[in-house]
């Protein structure tokens, strides 16, 4: 019987080609389940920020955070949501030499149905895993790290805002954890998430346009590069840009691309240009996706969907230049020009300082019309004002603490 069961496991295992057990390998092995999750509380709750509606961007973190640890060996460990703490590892660790770290970034909001619901999480986790692919990090099951999302949201529920202009910001992160020097794939890994209470990007609550450095210089992302990915290390190398932008009196940095200076992405946004175009349309035009250098970010798909339902002009995915916005300027064709992303939603633009002109951007005399509406039409979805299916309850009855059981 013994060497039957022997025979039978040999069988088994010739079956399995060395390409699957890789596959396996990349792709993490079982996924580590939310049915799983082990709950250890603080015994010390932080008090909550007075007034959230001025809690600046990642500066207040709330009581606890969810890990999941992950090995080559052992695939992935029991998620666990624990209070906040600091991460010891060895001064070798591979995200420290490599820059071996991905994340995300979402926002769960208090709704006036008395919810708390987060905005089309699934686009967040999907970017998540391509990235993970694109990282060498491990793969794991999105339902599952969602609802292991939803319930540290769940238990630290009373952080997010009692607001309808804050909310909690949402930072899952992975990053590799193997302690060695060599450039390889990483054979262990951290997910990790953690929550910040964030006031509106515009204080007074109401658009404020910002200035942009657009400068061909400096590159955020090049062709069969990163810049479509999540990754840490895409951002790091722009911060000096971006403190360049600000001597030199702006708050965003313009990204522009190529030899003809294409307009791609607008800080950490992506941007959007409503213009009549070349042919007399009115039309809505924002950078492809297809050469792999912006980010595919949610507010920027969301756009493109709810101005299509309007069906009132076109939207288009393509590249325009420096050389078109100024013709469209001159002819004064270009009626507003605009940035979106989860941290401001739309973020109106006014001035461009390009090659030592000062483009002036008439989004603001212009309404905005069209930027205005599509920033009313996500909020409104976002706080639950108007039913959708792009909100994701993650608690039904919020406010109600006795919810709170594990
Ligand atoms: C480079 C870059 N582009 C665009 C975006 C906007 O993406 P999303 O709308 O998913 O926040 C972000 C923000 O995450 C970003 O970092």
């Amino acid at each position: 019987m013994a060497t039957c069961g022997r025979l039978r496991l040999l069988d088994q295992c010739a079956r399995i080609s060395p390409f699957v057990v890789v596959q396996r390998f990349l792709n993490g092995g079982p996924s580590f389940k939310a049915s799983e999750v082990e709950y250890r509380f603080t015994a010390h709750p932080k008090p909550k920020p007075a007034n959230p509606d001025k809690c600046k961007f990642g500066k207040h973190f709330t009581d606890h955070m969810l890990a999941v640890e992950w090995d080559s060996k052992n695939g992935w460990g029991t998620p666990t949501i624990k209070p906040i703490e600091n991460i010891s590892l060895h001064p070798a660790t591979s995200v420290f030499h490599y820059a071996t770290e991905l994340f995300e970034g979402m926002k769960a909001y208090r709704t006036e149905d008395n919810r708390i619901a987060m905005f089309r999480p699934m686009e967040n986790m999907k970017r998540m895993e391509r990235t993970a692919r694109r990282a060498c990090l491990p793969e794991f099951d999105k339902e599952e790290l969602l609802k292991c999302i939803g319930e540290l949201v769940r238990v630290d529920q009373e952080w997010v805002p009692y607001s309808n202009k804050a909310s909690l910001y949402l930072r899952p992160t992975m990053i590799g954890t193997e302690p060695s020097l060599g450039v390889n794939m990483s054979k262990s890994a951290l997910l990790y998430c953690i929550l910040c209470p964030v006031g509106p990007y515009f204080e007074t609550g109401s658009f404020n346009p910002v200035s942009l450095m657009a400068d061909p210089r400096y590159l955020r992302a090049a062709k069969g590069g990163s810049g479509a990915f999540k990754l840490g290390s895409n951002y790091g190398p722009t911060i000096r840009i971006q403190e360049e932008a600000a001597r030199r009196g702006c708050q965003q940095v313009l990204w522009l691309h190529g030899e003809d200076h294409q307009i791609t992405e607008v800080g950490t946004m992506n941007v959007f240009i409503y213009w009549i175009n070349e042919d007399g349309d009115h039309e809505l035009a924002t950078m492809p996706l297809d050469k792999g250098i912006v980010l595919p970010g949610v507010t920027r798909m969301s756009i493109m969907d709810l101005a299509e339902s309007w069906g009132e002009f076109k939207i288009t995915e393509r590249v325009l230049t420096m050389a078109d916005l100024t013709k469209g300027l001159k002819e004064k064709r270009v009626l507003e020009m605009f940035g979106a992303g989860t941290a401001c939603v739309i973020c109106p633009i006014e001035h461009i300082l390009y090659m030592d002109q000062d483009l002036f951007i008439p989004t603001m005399e212009n309404g905005p019309e069209v930027a205005g509406r599509l920033y009313r039409e996500l909020t409104d979805i976002q706080f639950g004002r108007v039913p959708h299916d792009w909100s994701h309850t993650v608690v039904e009855e919020a406010g109600n603490i006795d919810v709170i059981q594990m």
